[in-house]
């Protein structure tokens, strides 16, 4: 059994509410939690920007609309957790050391964002390290790592594996500001680079590749780490 940290975008889980795929990854999410030990940070999705936005318009200070940003992942990651029913632990965990005494129970623990200033990604590369996970997972609108954002550029090339000091250079081009987007944020990248735990990078608008690439080894995705070992599948 691995422990498993996994990063799962508000983008995917829940880009509009009407369109999202959380029912897909009810059937995902149990199928590994029945071989690992899991935990799930929930993203705040396109309702997280849109309250960012109104936000804005009124002036309120960035740090505020961070609070509203962390209000909404907390709301998604409560849908989740009603959804997925006995599979998790029946509440959001809103620190790391919460998230690890609620892993005791065994059951799916799932939380959202914690701190202004940084995303839901940089909460699961914390929390990876706060429970010795064996692999941090970015389910993310991108079937992996390019040098260049792929969505503005032509002949974005795109990465099999890379080490986490090529993984910093390209996170370090991005800003970040409430509701800003890049593949990963840049604390979540210096922690993966401090961490020396893999993290592997997914496509999850298509959900049933997270199980694929996880269990099965199948499926594109970027793999960032310092070894050669072989990580995939788990
Ligand atoms: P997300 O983690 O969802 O940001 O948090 P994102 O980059 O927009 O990711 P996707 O698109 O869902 O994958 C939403 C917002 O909540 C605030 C930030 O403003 C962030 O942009 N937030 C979240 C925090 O300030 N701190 C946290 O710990 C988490």
């Amino acid at each position: 059994m691995k422990t498993v940290v996994i990063s799962l975008g508000g983008s995917i889980l829940i880009p509009e509410l009407e369109k999202n795929r959380i029912k897909a990854y009810l059937a995902v999410l149990k199928k590994l939690a029945a071989k690992h030990r899991i935990f799930v940070v929930v993203g705040g999705g396109g309702a997280a920007r849109d309250y960012i936005d109104v936000a804005r318009d009124l002036g309120i200070d960035e740090g505020t609309a961070d609070e509203i940003g962390i209000l909404v992942t907390r709301l998604n990651a409560t849908l989740l957790i009603a959804a997925l029913g006995e599979a998790a632990y029946p509440k959001v965990a809103e620190s790391h050391s919460e998230a690890k005494k609620f892993a005791e129970a065994k059951k799916i623990v799932v939380m959202g964002g914690i701190t202004p200033g940084q995303t839901t990604d940089a909460v699961a590369a914390v929390l990876a390290e706060r429970v010795r996970a064996d692999l941090f997972v970015n389910v993310t609108s991108v079937d992996g790592i390019y040098d260049r954002d792929p969505n503005r550029y032509t002949g974005a090339r795109r990465y099999d594996t890379l080490t986490p000091a090529e993984l910093l250079d390209i996170v370090g081009k991005g800003g970040l500001g409430a509701g800003s987007h890049n593949v990963l944020d840049i604390i979540a990248a210096r922690i993966v680079e401090r961490s020396h735990i893999p993290l592997v990078v997914v496509d999850g608008r298509r959900p049933a590749n997270l199980a694929d690439v996880l269990l099965a080894g199948k499926g594109t995705c970027s793999v960032v780490s310092d070894t050669k070992d072989t990580i995939l599948p788990l």
